[in-house]
């Protein structure tokens, strides 16, 4: 284990531990009296989450995820930024994922859960982008806390003298029982970008369904979204602030079997539901300001 990442912090009385994923890849694991989770320092990505009282894990990864720098990793909570989807000629989804982040801090709460902050420079970011953008200058912070529900905070500090326009997601993969059988409440008469057909339309079920491969762009949309799994038992509440976007995307078996990241039935098993600003939801961030997209992750097991 590359131990230099953990020296300064403490196991806060055996709440978290320290470990690699795959060689150089270090991550924290957190296991307290409400949950178990799993926080890879490549990426600042939250890998898995499972409160106790579960069965199943609550965030999906992949069985063939790949560790590899300049990888994403395919599953968990991968972070979006500074833009979203492809961008020139710079990698899809910008560079938060694919860059290791230093921890910051780590403490326990006053209810007993657990509170990780990690945090990345932006001049850790991709020499060729900032050789094209000399004058980007955000720092990134994330903080993870895991007590009765799990809340993930992406701080977004623009340092420069100037005005600058990103886009931010954090790209949630949730585990299911099965696509063709659960549903999501929250996003009736809401206007979306179709990514697969081009275009934009407006949301009319109130229940939205899945049978085949769906990529869309929720936009003006501040909504909780249920995401209710009857194979499962239960219903996830996914809650949200200072976005404005959501977007949900499931690859179906035939992209999915391009991927060389995703086993042939994954995509079964997994959904992202993903609290954004994308689109013409994408943020302007004057000099000096801070912008912080939070989601809250709940989980309710039907009696
Ligand atoms: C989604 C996008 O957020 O991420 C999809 O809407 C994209 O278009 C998907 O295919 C996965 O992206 P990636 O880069 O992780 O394969």
């Amino acid at each position: 284990m590359n131990k230099e990442h953990f020296h300064k912090h403490t196991t806060l009385n055996g709440q978290l531990s320290f470990d690699e994923i795959s060689p150089g890849f270090p991550v924290i694991k957190i296991n307290n009296e409400y949950a178990c989770a799993t926080i890879s320092l490549y990426g600042g990505q939250l890998l898995d989450y499972k409160p106790h009282e579960q069965l199943e894990q609550v965030i999906w990864l992949s069985d063939q995820a790949l560790f590899e720098e300049n990888k994403a990793i395919r599953g968990g909570v991968p972070i979006c930024w500074p833009w979203f989807g492809d961008y020139e000629k710079f990698p899809a989804h910008g560079y938060a994922r694919t860059t290791f982040w230093e921890i910051e801090s780590t403490k326990q709460t006053i209810d007993g859960g657990t509170e990780v902050i990690l945090k990345m420079s932006c001049h850790e970011l991709c020499q060729n982008f900032l050789d094209s953008h000399p004058l980007f200058d955000c720092d990134l912070a994330i903080t993870i806390t895991v007590a009765s529900k799990l809340t993930i905070e992406l701080k977004t500090t623009n340092n420069s003298q100037h005005t600058v326009g990103i886009s931010d997601a954090l790209h949630s993969y949730f585990k299911i029982s099965d696509i063709h059988t659960v549903d999501v409440i929250g996003l009736a008469q809401v206007n979306f970008f179709d990514k697969l057909k081009n275009q934009e339309a407006c949301y009319e079920e109130s229940k939205m369904r899945f049978m085949t491969e769906t990529d869309r762009v929720f936009i003006d949309t501040t909504n909780e979204i249920n995401l209710n799994d009857p194979g499962f038992n239960r219903t996830i509440t996914i809650s949200k602030k200072n976005s404005n976007s959501t977007v949900i995307w499931n690859p179906w078996q035939e992209k999915s079997s391009q991927m060389s990241d995703m086993s042939n039935q994954a995509w079964l098993q997994m959904l992202c539901i993903e609290s954004a600003n994308v689109l013409k939801n994408q943020l302007l961030l004057e000099s000096g300001e801070t912008h912080r997209l939070t989601t809250s992750i709940a989980v309710k097991t039907y009696i």
